[in-house]
């Protein structure tokens, strides 16, 4: 039995596909989202679902519960659902930097992920495609340092935010001014230098995740990483240009074929969001020296809907059951 909370949004959408077309063993689905969606239809694996208001009472008799929806919910609720007898895996930042609970890629780390563990989180979107490039080299070579900026897609802030870049776009289109609402200024036709708040000392949130989630994942506490996340007017696809410093020397040709070995990761010539939305595959191009001075650089780019959430979760899910089936 298995409950999606958040099941109305963009990443429970994904995360339904998901689990459909991943053919997960899903005996009755449980789907959840906000006030305004109870009692509303939909249709999964064939069979059509009453949706439910999320509340704690919803988890009993549940065995698996994704949530996807918000940070404040995944709090509130997440522990209830624990409580019920229910795995948990939260895609919100809620539970993420909490010591006792992991956070996992599995392909990264799969290994931290124990069977007695009832809640599991999974990266920010920016981390997880980050991440997968990252680990390949840091099994060969070391990682001293990272220097990452981000351009991320619209749809990385949820649904409401891919509706304002639509809506902007079409103002663009027919000569008009688009109208902000969930940003400072509008993105269609335009490049945000910050995806969210700024925190004292001018980093963004979005920043203080992608580097404490890296350095946690990684198992690297004391990684040099610097990082600027930006937010762009594409609608699905979080791409990073990323500069690494390495303990041993590495170079280009080695990079890529330690990339390619890596399940998850693709080497191609030129990734664009445009080339990996829809895939769960995260793309690396431009490996290459920098002009001047040490290091390795590279373009990273995946679906942030996918690999950068529904999918990992899903993976999560996958890879729990194979524990269980292991240890029994
Ligand atoms: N978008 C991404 O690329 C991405 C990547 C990684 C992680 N995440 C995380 O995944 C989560 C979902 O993101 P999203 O992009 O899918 O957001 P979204 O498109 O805005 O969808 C939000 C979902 O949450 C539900 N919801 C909102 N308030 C609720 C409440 N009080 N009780 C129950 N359900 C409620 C909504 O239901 P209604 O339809 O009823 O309002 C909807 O199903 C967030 O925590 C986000 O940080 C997103």
């Amino acid at each position: 039995v298995v409950a999606v909370v958040g099941a109305t949004g963009l990443v429970g959408q994904v995360l339904l596909s998901g689990l459909e077309q991943r053919g997960f063993p899903v005996g009755r689905l449980v789907p959840m989202a906000g006030p305004g969606s109870a009692g509303k239809k939909l249709t999964f694996a064939g069979q059509e679902y009453e949706i439910q208001a999320a509340s704690p009472e919803g988890f009993h008799g549940v065995d698996l519960v994704f949530f996807a929806a918000t940070g404040e919910l995944s709090k509130r609720l997440a522990p209830a659902a624990v409580a019920a007898g229910a795995f948990v895996i939260d895609k919100s930042a809620s539970w993420r930097m909490a010591p006792e609970v992991p956070l996992i890629v599995p392909e990264v780390n799969g290994a931290a992920l124990r069977a007695s563990d009832r809640l599991v989180a999974s990266p920010n979107c920016t981390t997880t495609g980050l991440v997968m490039a990252l680990e390949p080299l840091r099994r060969a070579a070391g990682l001293k340092r990272v220097h990452v900026t981000t351009l991320q897609a619209a749809s990385g802030a949820g649904r409401f935010a891919l509706e304002e870049l639509g809506t902007q776009a079409a103002a663009l289109g027919a000569g008009e001014t688009p109208v902000a609402e969930l940003w400072p200024e509008p993105l269609a036709g335009n490049v945000l230098p910050r995806c969210d708040e700024l925190e004292p000392g001018g980093s963004s949130r979005e920043e203080r995740k992608l580097c404490q989630e890296t350095r946690k994942i990684l198992n690297l506490p004391n990684l040099e990483l610097a990082a600027t996340c930006t937010r762009v007017p594409v609608a699905v696809g979080h791409c990073a240009s990323v500069w690494i410093e390495t303990e041993r020397d590495l170079d280009p040709a080695e990079a890529r074929d330690l990339l390619q070995a890596f399940p998850g990761v693709e080497v191609a010539e030129d990734p664009t969001p445009a080339s990996v939305a829809g895939r769960d595959e995260v793309q690396v191009g431009r490996i290459r020296r920098p002009l001047a001075g040490p290091g390795l650089q590279f373009w990273q780019v995946s679906d942030n809907l996918r690999k950068g959430a529904a999918t990992n979760a899903i993976q999560i899910a996958e890879y729990r059951v194979r524990l269980d089936l292991s240890c029994n």
